[in-house]
């Protein structure tokens, strides 16, 4: 008897479900799904990380950073979007995961990417609390220090935790709040709330490279990339290129780990499939023009802002609106701090649309308690319950606990999820070969391949500690899994049905 263990849940049930009764509305088009990529994608890795990237890792050379972690996601995205035709459900990555290489593995996708979006929707939301206040301060506003910010946060020059002498970080609660209650009113409404954000946050961006452009000097560019063009490392031994002296690797590949932050977002458009009128079509269209815009804007600004200022000299926690302060455009720094928030604001929305939908495509198939994380609003369409419990978990991560630590996760997380929708397209196609592709990956099996060794090339170059912290995230998901997921899946109970007839 094959192992329950790497049981894979068949492609023609997946489709069925997508049609049965607990359904969403389908009411998503190809523009809303570009959109929603784009109002996942640009945030704060563009506004905020640019700044230490630049600085403390590639100099100029974070151009080049952002081509190569471009190159991964570009990769990774036409994988997510042969899937995404195939089976256009709600669970993205964990779905393809089980339709491919079992439960366990799904499990441990799924299990991942709360990673992804939950544990980094917290670390958004407590930067959206950090940008809002120094926008309103600038009007001459303040939030009171006991509601601004974490009660505790991980000082690593210390080593432990230290009091902030705050209580808890209002501001956090309250977006977080407010962003699930667009979500749960409906998808609709949703797609449209994001639409206003990312008019405005791409006009700033607009506005940097046409603006920035005229600043820039070319000395700035020279050295190109001071700290070299690699950087990759093995739990703290550097295997190539130069690391800082806290061990952790510098040059073109360590910034591009980092920048890869920057691009996430765009595989939420597959949790949206769902929702989606044509998903077969628009999900891989709405994935890879969302993806490859922002490829473009990003390696734009990049050039723009280390053209603008010296590399040693850019800010770390607001380089883009510091960059026009420091060339005499105080003005502009109000305007781009607009941009920034409002940019934060549409990650945080898609986040906390994405979690849930995986949540539910989980609970569906019994991994979760289905009551809770299944459950769809009859008259909303929109998965209430799982939205809620999220946006509970997000609020309070995000008020209580020092995300520092966790936030790194993401990347580590997320680049895993990637190698694992890389390798289901390959063995999809051995398994499956006769399935209907209305979308292929061209040019297989050279572009999944090459895209699981440049995300590999990644993980290798983030900060040694992550892999220690991402192996003990996963081993608290197998103690869930086996605690509660293998004795209560819908494949696990159809089994012992079978056996009982
Ligand atoms: N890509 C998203 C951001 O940069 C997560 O904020």
């Amino acid at each position: 008897m094959p192992n329950p263990l790497f049981a894979r849940k068949p492609l023609a049930l997946l489709l069925d479900e997508s049609r049965g009764e607990q359904r969403l509305r389908r009411v998503l088009g190809p523009w809303t799904l570009t959109a929603l990529g784009i109002g996942g994608i640009v945030g704060t890795g563009i506004f905020i990380l640019t700044g230490v990237a630049a600085h403390d890792k590639t100099g100029p050379a974070l151009v080049v950073s952002f081509m190569v972690a471009g190159l991964a996601c570009v990769l990774s995205a036409l994988c997510y979007a042969e899937f995404a035709s195939m089976a256009p459900v709600a669970g993205s990555a964990y779905t393809y995961a089980y339709a491919t290489l079992g439960e366990l593995l799904a499990w441990i996708i799924g299990w991942d990417l709360v990673l992804e979006y939950t544990v980094a929707a917290a670390a958004v939301a407590h930067g959206w609390s950090a940008h809002c206040r120094d926008l309103l301060h600038s009007f001459g506003a303040h939030i009171p220090a006991a509601l601004g910010n974490a009660p505790f946060d991980f000082d690593p020059a210390l080593g432990r935790f230290v009091a902030t002498g705050a209580v808890l970080d209002l501001p956090a609660i309250l977006i977080v709040a407010i962003l699930a209650w667009v979500l749960v009113r409906g998808i609709r409404e949703s797609a449209r709330f994001n639409a206003v954000m990312v008019a405005v946050k791409l006009s700033v961006i607009l506005f940097v490279i046409a603006v920035g452009a005229f600043y820039v000097d070319p000395a700035n560019w020279r050295p190109f990339a001071p700290y070299g063009w690699s950087g990759v490392a093995i739990f703290g031994h550097t295997l190539l290129g130069k690391s800082a002296p806290d061990g952790a690797p510098v040059g073109v590949l360590a910034g591009a780990a980092i920048m890869f932050f920057a691009y996430l977002g765009f595989d939420a458009v597959s949790t949206q499939a769902e929702e989606t009128r044509r998903p077969q079509r628009d999900v891989p269209l709405g994935i890879v023009m969302s993806l490859l815009v922002c490829t473009v804007l990003y390696i734009v600004v990049a050039g723009v802002l280390t053209g603008m200022v010296p590399y040693d000299r850019l800010d770390i926690d607001a380089p883009v609106s510091d960059a026009f302060a420091q060339r005499g455009l105080p003005w502009a720094r109000r305007l781009i701090d607009v941009g920034a928030l409002t940019g934060i604001t549409s990650v945080l929305l898609v986040q906390l649309l994405a979690q849930p939908r995986i949540l539910m495509a989980m609970g569906r198939d019994g991994l979760i308690p289905p009551r809770l994380f299944a459950a769809v609003h009859p008259s909303f369409g929109t998965p209430w319950k799982a939205t809620i419990v999220t946006a509970v978990v997000v609020s309070i991560l995000a008020s209580l606990l020092p995300l520092r630590l966790l936030a790194e996760l993401t990347n580590i997380g997320t680049l895993f999820a990637f190698v694992v929708v890389c390798a289901a397209v390959l063995v999809m196609r051995r398994v499956q070969p006769r399935a209907e592709r209305p979308f292929r990956v061209p040019l297989a099996p050279l572009t999944p391949l090459l895209g699981i060794a440049i995300c590999l090339v990644l993980m290798l170059s983030l900060p040694a500690e992550n892999w220690l912290r991402l192996v003990v995230w996963l081993a608290l998901g197998l103690v869930i899994y086996f605690g509660y997921g293998r004795r209560n899946s819908v494949l696990a109970r159809l089994r012992a049905r079978q056996r009982g007839d």
